[in-house]
């Protein structure tokens, strides 16, 4: 399948990440460390850039994948991870949503999902899924604001930690 080029974002610039920005990339996921120590218990480490870029799930082709940048005036403010057609056809993933700790709260974040639901959606996406810690309960509120709905509970297994998650879906 081909992919149609990023929509637009008021105030902000999108672009996919690729290896010549990882370390933009790398900058963005230590200033979120607060995230990564809820999520993993540890701050992010020297490779989660490149780990982010090129980690997919088994048998989930990396075209399949896309780490989006959101560019403002601040440099590289936000970024997303989606899978296409994960774990089935029609069914997207989002494994990241990030905002630069400064510019939460100001609507960025709302409208990086509201343009990029249609872009989803050119490429037969049908629904958008995604899980939440149970300790992010601001996470859980934005989401539900945003109209996605629990579909269960789950079990995320880390390294060296076990987390209790929520999985909840949009339909397009
Ligand atoms: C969750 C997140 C992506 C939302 O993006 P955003 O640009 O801050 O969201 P918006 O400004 O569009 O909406 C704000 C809402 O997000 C929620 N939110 C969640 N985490 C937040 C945070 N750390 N700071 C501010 N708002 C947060 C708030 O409930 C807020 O609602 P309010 O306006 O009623 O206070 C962003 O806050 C973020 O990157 N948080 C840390 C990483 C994270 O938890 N990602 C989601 C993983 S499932």
């Amino acid at each position: 399948m081909t992919t149609p080029d990023l929509p637009a974002v008021e105030g902000a610039q999108l672009a996919l990440i690729s290896g010549s920005a990882v370390e933009e990339l790398q900058v963005l996921l230590e200033r979120c460390e607060d995230f990564e120590i809820l999520v993993t218990g540890h701050p992010p480490d020297l490779y989660a850039a490149q780990a982010l870029l090129t980690d997919a799930p088994p048998d989930h082709p990396l075209r399949d994948k896309f780490v989006i940048g959101v560019w403002t005036d601040q440099g590289l403010t936000a970024a997303v991870e989606l899978l296409r057609d994960f774990p089935e056809r029609h069914v997207w993933y989002l494994g990241l949503l990030l905002v630069a700790p400064e510019a939460r709260g100001q609507g960025l974040g709302e409208r990086i999902l509201a343009a990029l639901k249609p872009w989803i959606i050119n490429q037969e996406g049908r629904a958008l899924r995604l899980i939440v810690q149970d300790q992010n309960p601001a996470a859980l509120g934005f989401w539900t604001r945003q109209g996605f709905v629990v579909i269960g509970t789950a079990t995320q297994d880390l390294m060296d930690r076990t987390n209790q998650v929520t999985r909840l879906e949009l339909r397009l």
